[in-house]
């Protein structure tokens, strides 16, 4: 009798192990592969308006700057302690009310965009976050949100403290922030799938603690500056200490500590080609001043030059916002040859000095901003974009120069642009017309409603409707409102007629 030899239990396992172990392998791949879709296949969102291209769309930047969408969303529920409200408040929530605008169809304030790292959702900014303010009739009014003004309410320093103070607070860590961030989902009725919770809790979180801690010690200076305010920024400070790693507390003093400047418009960019620009005239080339702004978010090597030649290309052509209050026509017609004779030589279209550099000496204003861009600095800018080409055009920097003043800015949309001079340390145009000793030593920065009467935006209530303005001091280091004496001798009377004038630009 034949024994009935039926394979052991070993032997069947050992049999049939390369097709379990291939079968359980692709299952996990396919799990994996579920999981991992939306990740591999998340597309940054692309906006067909060319309006919302400029204050919703990344211009790059999500590998060193990207904040994962869901810890940028718990940040301000979490650490609320540390969105500095004490000096200037708007009211709302979250970054609001440090000035950000919501807009009701938005998830993300003008100025932030979505982004994809790592299939990853996260939060990055652009142009918008510097370059967008608003104005308002009356203190009754909505407020009229208008792109590339230059910024009036947002005060940006504020975000750079929150985000730097927060790296540093213990409670950053997955264990503490996903209960908030779960929380969230809920509320939003979103979800993480099991693979995005995995990346949010080993690295999301770990990850732009680190990144933020390094922000943290590049932007330690801070603490030492003059605060600037809304509508203000040191443009090139933290430039040197995260570029090109320059230890600001071995800079001179003169050029680290009144080195804050008033965000500019960026209309109309097509005139000004082969115009000296930046405040103190520093670059002749528009397409280089483009991205040199934006270095302050992205890095040569993640920046998205499509997405900011879509934005510099409708720039070009873009007009500067008209007057929108009762102009007296006849007045101005006043004004207009008062303006020619005394102003337009530096400030009007096609005229000898526009675009020039008027010397120090001879301006007279504030020298912060001029000192703290500096030979060695625009050395340092000559390595930037070296190797990078796009449309077959070489992207390395050429054009920066140290000069010795400040530019004869065009004055299109001048309305729009006070607090004037380079620093903003004159609330309106017509102090502007008076002799530095009369014009305002302290007034209030970030109000949007408009002065129509001085020309600029109402600057001596320090709070209103809930909110709260910042104060301005003329006598701190960066701050003078000295120079810029060009008109100051005229009567009365002609200067009422100039500044009506000067609503028309
Ligand atoms: C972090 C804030 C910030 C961001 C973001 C930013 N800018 Fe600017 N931009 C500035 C400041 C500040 C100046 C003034 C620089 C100076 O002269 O000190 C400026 C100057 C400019 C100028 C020159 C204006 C003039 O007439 O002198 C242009 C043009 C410009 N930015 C375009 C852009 C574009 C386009 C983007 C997006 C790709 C951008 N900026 C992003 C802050 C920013
Ligand atoms: C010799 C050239 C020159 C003349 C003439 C001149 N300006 Fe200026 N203007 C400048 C310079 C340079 C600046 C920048 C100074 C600074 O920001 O520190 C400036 C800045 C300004 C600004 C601030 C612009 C802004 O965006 O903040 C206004 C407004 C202005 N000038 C108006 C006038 C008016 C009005 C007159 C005539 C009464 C006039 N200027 C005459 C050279 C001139």
């Amino acid at each position: 009798m034949s024994e009935h030899t039926s394979p052991s239990l070993l032997q069947q396992i050992w049999n049939g192990l390369p097709k379990f172990i291939t079968t359980l392998v692709g299952i996990v791949l396919v799990i994996l592969l579920v999981l991992a879709w939306p990740l591999l296949t998340r597309n940054t969102p692309k906006y067909s308006n060319i309006d919302e291209h400029f204050k919703y769309a990344s211009i790059g930047g999500a590998s060193n700057m990207g904040i994962p969408y869901w810890i940028w969303r718990v940040m301000p529920v979490m650490f609320p302690e540390y969105l500095p409200t004490d000096t200037y408040k708007v009211p709302g929530e979250g970054v609001t009310q440090i000035g950000f605008m919501q807009e009701p169809d938005h998830d993300l304030p003008i100025g932030f965009a979505h982004d994809t790292y790592l299939g990853l959702d996260v939060v990055t900014n652009n142009c918008a976050f510097c370059h967008m303010g608003s104005v308002r009739e009356s203190a009754k009014a909505h407020s009229h949100i208008i792109p590339t003004m230059p910024s009036n309410v947002v005060n940006l320093e504020a975000y750079f403290f929150f985000i730097t103070r927060i790296a540093n607070d213990p409670r950053f860590n997955a264990r503490e922030m996903m209960p908030y961030i779960e929380k969230d989902l809920k509320q939003q009725g979103a979800k993480l799938n099991p693979l995005e919770s995995l990346l949010y809790r080993y690295i999301a979180i770990p990850q732009t603690r680190a990144l933020l801690s390094v922000q943290a010690e590049r932007l330690k200076f801070l603490d030492d500056q003059p605060l600037y305010g809304p509508g203000r920024v040191d443009t090139f400070t933290p430039y040197k200490s995260r570029a090109f790693n320059f230890i600001v507390e071995d800079l001179p003093k003169k050029e680290t500590q009144g080195s804050a400047s008033d965000f500019p418009s960026i209309w109309n960019q097509g005139p000004r080609r082969g115009m000296n620009l930046h405040w103190d005239g520093n670059n002749a080339s528009v397409a280089e001043r483009n991205k040199s702004a934006a270095l302050a978010l992205v890095s040569p090597t993640n920046i998205d030059l499509d997405s900011i030649t879509r934005t510099a290309d409708w720039l070009l052509d873009l007009p500067a916002p008209k007057y929108p209050y009762i102009i007296d026509t006849e007045l101005a017609a006043q004004g207009e040859p008062i303006f020619e004779q005394n102003c337009a030589s530096c400030h009007a279209f096609g005229r000898q000095k526009v675009g020039q550099v008027t010397p120090i000496e001879e301006i007279g204003t504030d020298s912060g901003r001029l000192d703290s861009y500096t030979t060695e600095f625009a050395s340092n800018q000559y390595t930037l974009f070296a190797g990078i080409t796009y449309k077959g055009e070489d992207q390395r920097f050429t054009h920066f120069r140290k000069t010795n003043g400040y530019a004869n800015h065009p004055l299109d949309g001048l309305w729009l642009r006070a607090p004037y001079l380079h620093n903003g340390s004159v609330p309106t145009l017509r102090d502007l017309l008076e002799k530095p000793e009369n014009r305002p030593r302290n007034f209030y920065r970030g109000n949007d409603v408009f002065d129509q009467e001085k020309l600029g935006f109402v600057s001596d209530v320090a709070a209103a409707e809930g909110r709260s303005f910042f104060k301005y001091d003329t006598s701190e280091p960066g701050n003078g409102n000295g120079g810029h004496l060009y008109g100051t001798d005229l009567k009365p009377a002609e200067k009422t007629a100039l500044v009506e004038y000067l609503k028309s630009l």
